[in-house]
Parts: C-alpha cells; structure tokens; sequence
C-alpha cells in the first residue's frame, strides 16, 4: 500500500520512484521490496540539509540547508521540490550548481522536500 508523493529507492540499481497515484500494491525492484525513504526534518552534524524557505510576494526561493549543502561530482543535492497548496514544483540540479532554487509562484501553504545523493530525504519543518 502507498501514499501519494511517497518516494521509494532500489537499493540495488538506485532507481528512486515517486509515487502519482497510490496502490495496494508493493513496489519491487530488481526483485525485492523498494525502500520507503523518510522526510528527515533535523539537521545533525555540520552538514545542513533542513531547506530554508524564503517567501516574495511573486516567488518562492529555497535554500538547501542553512548553510549551503556541498555541490560535488560524489555527494550533492540532485533535486529540490515545493508543495505549494498542493501542487507540486521540481528542480533537477547537477554538481557544480547552487544548492538552491526559485519557483515563480505564489502560495499560502509550502512545503520543501530535497534530495541528498548521500544522505536521503529532507523536508522543511
Ligand atoms: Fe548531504
């Protein structure tokens, strides 16, 4: 059984599935059970990964974290996503790229969720 936005990693080939529709079903892949991956929400150590939202009146800017994330070939932010009154924006980044991003939009209730190639899912607070 999943949940709508739930996201899910292979642990053998990497694939990392979101999920668009919610189902009985278990999702498998390469022949076993997908991981369900968690909305980390506290940063712990040094490195920061909690996104920082900032709202304008015409858009809205996240930072990942509260001191910008490493953006490096082996470990750095692959995407960072807002739910902005329910609808769903998402920036790819690559290495070499700022740990930041800015939607064009305008909404009452955000929610940011990023993904760290090393270590995992975070969600703003
Ligand atoms: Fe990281």
């Amino acid at each position: 059984m999943t949940e709508l936005k739930q996201i899910y990693k292979c642990n053998v080939c990497g694939n990392i599935v979101e999920v668009l529709h919610a189902g009985k079903g278990e999702l498998v892949c390469c022949g076993q059970p997908m991981e369900l991956l968690g909305e980390k929400t506290e940063d712990v150590g040094k490195e920061k990964h909690v996104p920082v939202i900032e709202k304008t009146n015409s858009a809205i800017k996240v930072k990942v974290g509260s001191v910008p994330h490493p953006m490096e070939d082996a470990h750095y932010i692959e995407w960072i996503e807002i739910i902005a009154d329910g609808n769903v924006y998402r920036k790819f980044l690559n290495p070499g790229d700022a740990p930041e991003v800015e939607f064009k939009v305008s909404a009452n209730k955000i929610v940011a969720r990023e993904y760290c190639n090393v270590h995992g899912l975070w969600k703003s607070g």
